[in-house]
């Protein structure tokens, strides 16, 4: 059985620490004693102590919205895995498609980030997913197997137990649009069957795929009653706590 897992990524907000230590602490007061789930927040860099401070001696973990390959060094304005480790985070972002269509980020550079995040003991949410016009000439799944398979060369054996793929269609978000539960299951199935190829089908079948892409507390119940999607990776509405708190308890009332 594979655990759910839902992630808030909160982009470039909140504007003050004070407002991310209120919506954390709003996090943190609505999961306690929350089973069987498991709760993510990706803040900005700046405001990681702030957000891991709040969320001590709960069940919320931190993530990186991204990082640097190299551990130190003159990078200017890079981060590097083990600078997350010890900030308090054990998952990272890696691949999304903001990184990749505003700041160019190359499969290359996936690859090496997810690489470096293993080599440090954090776990990547490595984020797939195509463009409007990629879907309408039919190459969704293409672009999608060739973003994991080269994602995932710098990657040990290990490292795959501690993966996370995100599936987030470029259409849907911040659109309010979002993949019908038909297209994200067909999507989630066939991310599956890469990961049964490129490793073995007992790692496909441990891995959680989240779906994210204008996810909301009225379409997650349908979304995660599909038998390939595990969790959600949520923008937008996870800065609202109790939207977000409504996502995490999905399907419970
Ligand atoms: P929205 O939920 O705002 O569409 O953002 C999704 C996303 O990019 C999460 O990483």
């Amino acid at each position: 059985m594979r655990t759910p897992l839902i992630a808030g990524n909160w982009k470039l907000q909140p504007p003050t620490r004070a407002e991310a230590r209120v919506l954390a602490a709003a996090v943190v007061s609505g999961t306690r004693g929350l089973a069987g789930r498991e709760v993510v927040l990706a803040p900005p860099f700046v405001m990681l102590t702030t957000v891991a401070d709040a969320v001590v001696d709960s069940l919320v973990r931190l993530a990186g919205q991204n990082l640097y390959w190299e551990n130190s060094g003159a990078f200017t304005g890079e981060i590097s895995g083990p600078m997350l480790v010890d900030t308090g985070c054990q998952h990272v972002l890696v691949g999304h498609s903001e990184r990749r269509q505003i700041f160019g980020e190359t499969d290359y550079a996936v690859a090496k980030k997810v690489g470096a995040a293993d080599a440090c003991g954090l776990g990547s949410i490595l984020c797939v997913g195509e463009t409007l016009e990629q879907r309408d000439s039919g190459d969704a799944m293409l672009v999608i197997e060739k973003q994991v398979r080269r994602g995932l060369v710098e990657l040990t054996t290990e490292g795959l137990s501690r993966l996370v793929i995100a599936y987030e269609p470029v259409w849907a978000i911040g659109t309010g649009r979002t993949a019908s539960p038909d297209q994200a299951q067909q999507v989630h199935a066939g991310i599956r069957e890469i990961i049964r190829e490129v490793a073995s089908s007992e790692v496909a079948e441990s891995m959680r795929i989240l779906y994210g892409g204008s996810v909301k507390p009225g379409n997650i119940d349908e979304l995660m009653a599909c038998p390939d999607v595990d969790g959600a990776l949520v923008g937008g509405a996870s800065l609202q706590a109790d939207d977000f708190l409504r996502i995490i308890h999905f399907q419970e009332s």
